[in-house]
């Protein structure tokens, strides 16, 4: 096989997951990107932090300027906007692909960062960006770009699904359950953006671009955080026969003056009798209508380092399989490139 070299950005619970599947499936991945992915480098801000995943000293650094020159594909898991954008645009313009998770640079320099990679025909794969492991990415650009989406209403942020579900379920307090929440890493570094739905409100607007093929600037985005929701509201909530979720809502709207598309973030009474009622702990879940369609719904873990890593390396492969494809995007958007696998072994 050939072998691309890998630079990753960041080693917090996500990048630390994935460089130690990078290295302990390299064989396998090498199967199925047709490449070798070799981790040149993991830059980090401080090598001697603790990590969830034990990594090899030799491959941490604080230099992340030089681990990108002659990367083949930059991975950035750093969040935040700088010095990531930096990093990116450096990475673009250096001829690599990008992987990103981060939604907050996304929503907020998305056409910077997809304009650059265009002008010089890169790629950007941001899977992990929104909805942790779920595929909700590819689906909505590629797989439902023959349809028309009319509505999104999704879960998006696994901590304060987990808080208000430990509410409702066992009347906890939210002080409490925020603590536990950021424990088991499914906060970000600053809880603010998930409690006050600042997080939910980065992946709406990059789900709604998506969805209505338009760009959907971050200020666009109503939003309302948990705050606010205490436990007599989750008890007459219950009493009534509805959960309060905190809810993206993206929708298409018709008017006298044509169509417009609205955007809010907000805490939502569900009936329990919806799909969404039932998306418990740290999970997420997006529903779609679509005109054709209909109704599709996908769930799965929304937060969480290792599942998160998986929506990570699934790009990484895409990324590779462009690659050594000479870049036309053979293996992203076809089955030309498929192993031969005999029937009954996978
Ligand atoms: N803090 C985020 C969440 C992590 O709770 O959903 C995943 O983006």
């Amino acid at each position: 096989y050939r072998r691309l070299r890998v630079a990753l950005l960041g080693a917090g619970s996500v990048g630390s997951q994935v460089a130690g599947l990078l290295r302990q499936h390299a064989d396998e991945l090498a199967d199925r990107a047709g490449a070798r992915l070799e981790l040149v480098g993991i830059a980090v801000r401080d090598v001697d932090a603790p990590r969830d995943v034990e990594l090899p000293r030799e491959l941490l650094t604080t230099d992340a300027e030089t681990l990108i020159v002659g990367a083949d594909i930059v991975i950035e898991l750093m969040g935040g906007i700088e010095p990531a954008r930096t990093y990116v645009l450096q990475a673009i313009n250096s001829g690599a692909d990008v992987v990103t998770g981060n939604k907050a640079l996304l929503a907020t320099h998305g056409p910077e960062i997809f304009d650059a990679a265009d002008q010089v025909g890169a790629e950007v794969y941001y899977e992990a960006a929104a909805a942790g492991a779920i595929p909700i990415i590819r689906p909505l650009r590629d797989s439902l770009a023959g349809d028309r989406v009319q509505r999104i209403m999704a879960i998006v942020n696994g901590t304060t699904n987990y808080i208000l579900d430990r509410m409702d379920t066992e009347g906890a307090e939210f002080a409490d359950v925020l603590a536990d929440a950021q424990r088991l890493g499914y906060a970000e570094a600053d809880p603010t953006a998930d409690v006050e739905g600042f997080d939910a409100a980065q992946k709406a607007a990059i789900l709604a671009s998506l969805a209505f093929h338009t760009a959907v600037p971050l200020d666009a985005v109503h939003r309302e955080g948990i705050t606010a929701i205490d436990k007599s509201m989750m008890d007459s909530a219950r009493h009534a026969g509805y959960v309060i979720k905190l809810l993206a809502v993206c929708e298409r709207l018709t008017g006298p003056e044509g169509e417009s598309i609205s955007v809010r973030v907000y805490p939502t009474l569900i009936d329990r009798a919806h799909p969404l009622a039932s998306v418990h702990g740290a999970n997420n879940a997006v529903f779609v209508q679509a005109e054709a369609a209909g109704n599709l719904m996908f769930y799965g873990a929304g937060a969480g380092g290792v599942q998160t890593a998986s929506a990570v390396l699934g790009d990484v492969v895409s990324a590779a399989r462009r690659h050594i494809a000479g870049g036309v995007g053979v293996g992203e958007s076809t089955l030309a490139n498929l192993p031969v696998v005999p029937v009954g072994r996978v």
